[in-house]
């Protein structure tokens, strides 16, 4: 497997996230300012730099950084740094590529970057013998629902967490694009 990734689509660059762009990144994480509401909690202040040098890893035995990669997305004209994707190869299934997060500022969303990323991604998953790819969406979390069932994330293979509704509820739907 690769190490570094790197990724043109006609308007963006994806590429393995650098140490300096981590800042950058946490800033984005933290312009989520509808998350608390949606998933019941914020990224921690140092998420970004944890999943650069830890990996956000699947709850496994073996678990380990080096299937691990987090994703910087740019724009291609400017370079401007619009959001991030993460990846975990061989989860849950040897052939299955996990998407624990993936943002867009709110600047630059419904410009359809996100979709065209996701399908850059899925098609460079495919080449390297990954066939699926999933990611657990919370239920309340609508604007994702859209997205991800949109870019054919339509297998619902599980929804965890708290069984009945209140606000301050929260249950994620597994699903796969197969
Ligand atoms: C989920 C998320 C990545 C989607 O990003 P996005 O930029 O809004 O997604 P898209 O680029 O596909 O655009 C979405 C909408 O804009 C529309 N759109 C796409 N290109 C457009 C364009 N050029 N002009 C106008 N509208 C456009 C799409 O049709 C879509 O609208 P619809 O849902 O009514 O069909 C983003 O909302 C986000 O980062 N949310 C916070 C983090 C999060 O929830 N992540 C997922 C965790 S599982």
């Amino acid at each position: 497997m690769m190490q570094q990734l790197y990724f043109e689509t006609e308007k963006l660059v994806i590429s393995s996230t650098l140490i300096h762009e981590c800042a950058e990144l946490q800033g984005i994480c933290d312009s989520w300012d509808d998350k608390m509401e949606i998933e019941g909690s914020v990224f921690e202040p140092d998420y970004i730099q944890k999943c650069f040098s830890q990996g956000d890893l699947p709850p496994i035995k073996n678990a380990n950084k080096s299937p691990y990669r987090l994703l910087s997305i740019k724009l291609k004209d400017t370079q401007e740094l619009i959001g991030f994707s993460d990846l975990y190869f061989g989860y849950p299934t040897s052939k299955t590529a996990w998407i624990s997060i993936f943002m867009i500022h709110p600047s630059y969303r419904k410009n359809g970057y996100a979709q065209e990323a996701i399908k850059m991604i899925a098609d460079e998953c495919n080449k390297q013998g990954f066939s699926k790819m999933g990611i657990a969406v919370y239920l309340k979390n609508w604007r994702a629902l859209r997205f991800w069932t949109q870019a054919g994330f339509n297998n619902v293979v599980g929804i965890k967490g708290d069984k009945d509704y209140s606000p301050d509820a929260y249950a994620r739907i597994e699903l796969l694009m197969c």
